[in-house]
């Protein structure tokens, strides 16, 4: 039962970024497609929570602290002041934004823990892996380079070959060596905890099938799901940064347990600040009929569509009703690369260009699939300047000027053309359909479709000649309403993907920001604000400025 009839209740998440570096655009990418859907909901006046926060366990911050001299403790600190900054200054809407390592986190970690252990999902099995004597450490798969067993590729990760593209362990690997000392490690044996994942394989192909994942990523996802699917190894030995496992000394949730509990952590947070600590159960009980969404990049499907629905499922928790999976980022096409300047971190980009460029852009290229998304700095540049300043900004500017100077800032009484307003008003709805898709390519195609529509009606209508006549006085008047109108119309239907240019936008109109079905409002015989140019054009220079500051990064 949803807690008020009219509204859905949506609670949106995004990866928790690692605590252990800043962002970069390839995490805006994801961020902005998450808050266009997020503020589209919220304009359509659904509630719509939205929730993050840092990841902050697992070796790599434990090992990134210690090199920098500092606690893990206060590495999370700073990077979370990095993450927050970026984040404000690219106009994304969380509600909420919390860390892994929380008290809330350590309470449901230990929660879904012991409930899955009641249920005899949980199994000690003893494992050898490898181990830096040096430094003490059980090497992860990331902190291990070798020879492929496959195809003999030297300097290949534990995981998996990056030339020949085959799956392996760590310990098949040939001649290893530690990335951290650069020593040869031995093999040692250590009782791990695992997730009997094994014995899901039916429930967690039930929850796909209804869950709304795209077809492209089921495909994916089958390879894996028809085939054996392994327990998962949840535990980690010290030293490790994250919560120490109940029970077992010197055993740690591995990362990956805590890194998606985290969301109901962060949810959890965010309803004892508004002193609505009831409300969880409502979101998070198995019968919950609110609406819960993971955005994520593809790299970690898996951990959203199998391991996380299963450990919620078997620890009597609700599970999501979708995960939106989106593909890489490149850059000019390719992989981002640190010797190209093509590896853009957002407070680079930030620094030097107005964020709701890139917004707009990526809107214009985001669609439901799993293919990689090119940011093509040229294509960039001349798409923003003549679809965003050229066409969108120009109905506004190229009309504003006379309401300002020939009627004292005030709009006529009756519209011109109403015909065309009505065109706009209706073709709203293929545009929120599209939105509520996440379709946001086709939303962006039909706006500036109308757009076009509108520099068209200016450019017929002619009001610089008919100016020059007294007599046209009055119909030049409602021309240039009927096109700010239009103006206007367009502003709500880009307020979700351009917040910040767009309320500048309400300023300039002195109005408030109405929401998706306020369309109709028109605004006429009302008194708008003078025009200042509301935005300018990218200069080359500016791009070639990021990519000069990103190599030196
Ligand atoms: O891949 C990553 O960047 C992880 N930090 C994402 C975690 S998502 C969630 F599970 F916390
Ligand atoms: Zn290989």
């Amino acid at each position: 039962m949803s807690k008020n009839n009219s509204k859905r209740d949506i609670l949106v998440t995004n990866a928790l970024p690692y605590a252990n570096g800043h962002l970069h655009l390839g995490h805006i990418l994801e961020h902005i497609q998450s808050d266009i859907w997020v503020r589209f909901q919220r304009l359509q006046d659904n509630n719509c929570t939205y929730i993050c926060g840092e990841d902050a366990h697992g070796t790599s911050i434990m090992l990134k602290a210690e090199e920098e001299g500092i606690s893990p403790e206060e590495l999370i600190k700073q990077v979370r002041v990095s993450h927050e900054e970026d984040f404000k200054a690219f106009n994304i809407s969380h509600n909420n934004y919390h860390t892994t390592h929380s008290e809330e986190n350590r309470y449901y970690s230990e929660t879904i823990f012991k409930r899955l252990k009641e249920e005899g999902l949980i199994e000690e099995k003893e494992i050898e892996q490898l181990y830096d004597t040096e430094k003490g450490l059980f090497l992860s798969d990331r902190y291990v380079k070798g020879t492929c067993p496959s195809c003999k590729s030297e300097n290949q990760y534990g995981d998996n070959c990056e030339v020949c593209g085959s799956a392996y362990s760590a310990v098949d690997l040939i001649d290893p060596l530690s990335v951290i000392t650069k020593t040869t490690p031995k093999l040692k044996k250590s009782t791990h905890l695992f997730f009997k994942l094994s014995v899901l394989k039916e429930e967690i192909k039930n929850w796909l099938k209804s869950a709304q994942v795209v077809p492209q990523a089921i495909n994916k996802l089958s390879e894996w799901t028809e085939s054996e699917i392994k327990d998962w190894d949840i535990s980690r030995d010290a030293p490790y940064f994250g919560f120490e496992i109940p029970e077992y000394e010197n055993k740690f949730f591995y990362v990956w347990l805590d890194a998606p509990i985290g969301y109901l952590a962060s949810h959890k947070n965010y309803l004892d600040k508004l002193k609505k600590p009831e409300d969880f159960n409502y979101y998070w009980n198995s019968d919950s009929t609110a609406e819960l969404y993971h955005f994520i990049g593809k790299d970690i499907m898996y951990f959203h569509t199998l391991f996380f629905p299963a450990m919620l499922l078997k620890s009597n928790f609700r599970q999501p009703n979708g995960v939106f999976i989106h593909g890489f980022l490149t850059v000019d096409g390719e992989k981002m690369s640190k010797s190209r300047g093509t590896f853009i971190l957002a407070k680079t980009y930030h620094e030097i260009l107005d964020p709701e460029y890139l917004r707009f852009y990526f809107a214009a290229k985001l669609g439901t699939g799993i293919d990689d998304i090119d940011l093509n700095l040229e294509d960039f540049q001349q798409r923003t300047n003549s679809d965003l300043v050229g066409k969108f900004i120009n109905i506004g500017s190229r009309t504003a000027n006379f309401i300002n100077k020939d009627f004292n800032n005030k709009l006529s009484g009756t519209l011109h053309e109403e015909s065309l307003i009505k065109e706009f008003i209706d073709r709203g709805s293929d545009i929120s359909e599209a939105y509520e898709k996440r379709e946001f390519s086709k939303a962006i195609r039909e706006i500036m479709d109308l757009a076009d529509k509108a520099n068209q009606y200016i450019d017929k209508m002619e009001p610089w000649n008919l100016i020059k006549e007294e007599k046209n006085k009055e119909l030049v008047q409602s021309i240039c309403t009927t096109s700010l109108n239009l103006f206007r119309l367009l502003t709500i239907m880009l307020n979700p993907v351009i917040p910040d240019l767009c309320s500048r936008i309400y300023s300039f109109l002195k109005v408030d920001e109405p929401a998706w079905n306020e369309m109709d409002k028109l605004l006429t015989s009302h008194e708008i604000d003078i025009y200042k140019p509301l935005l300018i054009r990218i200069e080359k220079e500016q791009i070639e400025n990021i990519i000069l500051r990103s190599k030196e990064v």
